[in-house]
Formats: C-alpha cells, sequence, structure tokens
C-alpha cells in the first residue's frame, strides 16, 4: 500500500508539473480530485490495510491527499489570474471616442433670447401650436379677406372647425392678455407654421419669439429702446440696426428691425437679398382693437409688441447660411455649435 502511495504521488506530481491550460488542469481534477478519483479510491483501500499498519499508511495518504489538492489549487489560481488579464480585446488599439450631447442651435438661441429679455424684465408665456381662427387672425384684427387666411399661406386642419396651424406666435398675445391684467410684459417662444417654398431663407416650420408689453402709458420710443438693447446684447455693442416703417394688421404704427447683414457687411448677397440689410423683427405699438379683443381698455392702456424670426437669428449668431442645415440633422454641421 505504501508503495502505491508513493507511485500515484509521484505520477500525480509529474502530470501537475505538465499541465498548460485550464483544461488540462480539468482532466487532473477529474482522474484525482472526485470522489471516484484516484485519491479516493486509495482511501477506499484502507479498509484492507492491517490494523497496525493503519496509522502509517493513513498520514502517507494524507500527505498525499494534501500535495495534490495545493498543486492543483495553486494551478487553478494561475490560469484564472491570467484569464482576467488577458482579455479578448486588443489594448494597444486607440480608444473609441465618446460622444458629448449639446443643445441645437437653434435652442441655444432661445435660451439666450430668453436670459436677455428676462434681465429686461420679461416673464416667458406659452401659447398653443394649433389655434384657432379667432386668435390667429380676427382677434389680432385681420380683415376676413386678409391674404394670410388664404389656404396658399396658412395649413388648416381638416377637423372643420376652423382650427390651423399657428403662422405667428402673434396669437399668443390676445390668450396672455386674457389671462393677465396689465401691466403685462411676457416673451413668448414657440414653433410657427407656414405653407411656405422651402429655401434657403423659409421653411415651412419655423421659431418666433413674441415680445408683449402693456401699460398705462407706453411710446414707442420704449419699444426701439428695449430692441436696441436686446440686439446689442445679442449681436454685440457694434452691430447696425435700422427700423423700417412696416405694415401689421395688429399694430398701428409697424415697424420692421433690421440688422446689417453678417454673410457681405452690407454689400448684398443671397441671404440678404442683396439690400446689405437682414429683417430680424416686426413690431409696433399694440392696435387698439387687439386691445379690446384682449379684454384690455384701450383708453387707459397702451401696449408694444415685436416678433422675432428665430433661425434668422441663429444663422446670424452661427454664420450658417442655408436655413435648412439646422433641420437636417447632420451630426457634422451641428456638433459645431
Ligand atoms: N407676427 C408678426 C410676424 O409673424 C411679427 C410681429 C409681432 C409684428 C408682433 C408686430 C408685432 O411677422
Amino acid at each position: 500500500m505504501l508503495e502505491e502511495i508513493k507511485k500515484v504521488g509521484q505520477e500525480a506530481l509529474e502530470k501537475l508539473s505538465e499541465i498548460k491550460t485550464a483544461s488540462e488542469l480539468d482532466d487532473f481534477r477529474l482522474e484525482y480530485l472526485v470522489k471516484k478519483g484516484k485519491v479516493q479510491s486509495l482511501f477506499a483501500k484502507m479498509r484492507e490495510v492491517p490494523d497496525e499498519e493503519k496509522p502509517q499508511v493513513g498520514k502517507e495518504l494524507n500527505k498525499l491527499k494534501n500535495q495534490i489538492e495545493n498543486g492543483f489549487k495553486e494551478l487553478s489560481v494561475k490560469f484564472s489570474r491570467e484569464a482576467e488579464s488577458t482579455p479578448d480585446v486588443d489594448l494597444s488599439l486607440p480608444g473609441r471616442k465618446r460622444f458629448r450631447g449639446s443643445y441645437h442651435p437653434v435652442i441655444q438661441i432661445i435660451d439666450r433670447m430668453v436670459e436677455i429679455f428676462k434681465a429686461l424684465g420679461f416673464d416667458v408665456a406659452e401659447g398653443p401650436d394649433i389655434e384657432d381662427d379667432f386668435h390667429n387672425f380676427d382677434a389680432l384684427n385681420f380683415p376676413p379677406n386678409h391674404p394670410a387666411r388664404d389656404m396658399q399661406d396658412t395649413f388648416f386642419l381638416a377637423s372643420g372647425d376652423d382650427l390651423l396651424l399657428r403662422t405667428h406666435t402673434s396669437p399668443a398675445q390676445i390668450r396672455v392678455m386674457r389671462k393677465q391684467k396689465p401691466p403685462i410684459r411676457c416673451i413668448i417662444p414657440g414653433r410657427v407654421y407656414r405653407n411656405e417654398a422651402i429655401s434657403a431663407r423659409s421653411l415651412a416650420e419655423f421659431h418666433q419669439i413674441e415680445g408683449l408689453y402693456i401699460n398705462k402709458k407706453v411710446s414707442l420710443a420704449e419699444l426701439k429702446g428695449t430692441l436696441i438693447s436686446f440686439s446689442k446684447k445679442m449681436y454685440g455693442e457694434d452691430s447696425e440696426f435700422r427700423f423700417r416703417p412696416s405694415f401689421f394688421p395688429f399694430t398701428e404704427p409697424s415697424a420692421e428691425l433690421d440688422i446689417s447683414c453678417f454673410l457681405c457687411g452690407g454689400e448684398g448677397c443671397r441671404i440678404c437679398k442683396h439690400t446689405g440689410w437682414l429683417e430680424i423683427a416686426g413690431c409696433g405699438m399694440v392696435h387698439p382693437n387687439v386691445l379690446e379683443s384682449g379684454g384690455i381698455d384701450p383708453e387707459k392702456y397702451a401696449g408694444y409688441a415685436f416678433g422675432f424670426g428665430i433661425e434668422r437669428v441663429a444663422m446670424l449668431r452661427t454664420g450658417v447660411d442655408d436655413i435648412r442645415i439646422f433641420y437636417e440633422n447632420d451630426l457634422r454641421a451641428l456638433n459645431q455649435f
């Protein structure tokens, strides 16, 4: 028996020293260390050993068992370490760049405009994208046959309830007036829709920021002052501006605010339609009929209103000369802002 133990021991140690892979080690375990393995069968033979030899044989057998188990453990620790430190990746490859999200340039412009107007004392209000004919046209003093009411210019909804996609943010003026008592000083950013041919300058869906100020005494000079101080903060102190007389049914008098063209610096190009100026806002003193539609007494109160086109402003700020670039969702373009 002692001979046999010695033989199994030598053989096992030899095998251990030759093991090179985890699967070879597993074969070794199956040969020696399971219930029916070589070590346990030696223990089973203890029954046949005469009593006086049992202590010595037992001692040798335990020694053998410990030797084999320790050798096995050492190797399995070694293989599991190796498995951890050699993952299936090539560590010499260059790393992958992580994408960082950013706000869309148009949203960035809205946020900046809101921030500046807030600093000038304006609150932020909202109106719905789906409007009715009353808020979008009637209440804003559009005569019944005004061309904007034509299907050519406005997206009417098929429901027959005279619902439409608002063509400007001005209907929100009426909603604010009907909800709040003067003094009112708010801006209303939002999306607007027009049935326009899509080009480098215009889209069928774009954004505006409406402004409304109503108080006991409001002058045109205040309107000009507010818009100029806003615009200088937005475009820089040395941009040039001009007010040009204009017409809107809901303001009287009405004007348009122009900024010198960012692209050609005033010489004339396709963006400024060769005038050297870009129109950035419509504005004027709120028409008395509009105050009345809003439930405000035009004898007691006056107001001014303005509406900026946001994409136009975004073009100015970013130098993008084709408005469509903002909505093509091409990250190569959008990631730059
Ligand atoms: N609603 C006008 C437009 O869409 C802009 C505007 C707003 C003009 C407020 C005057 C006052 O062009």
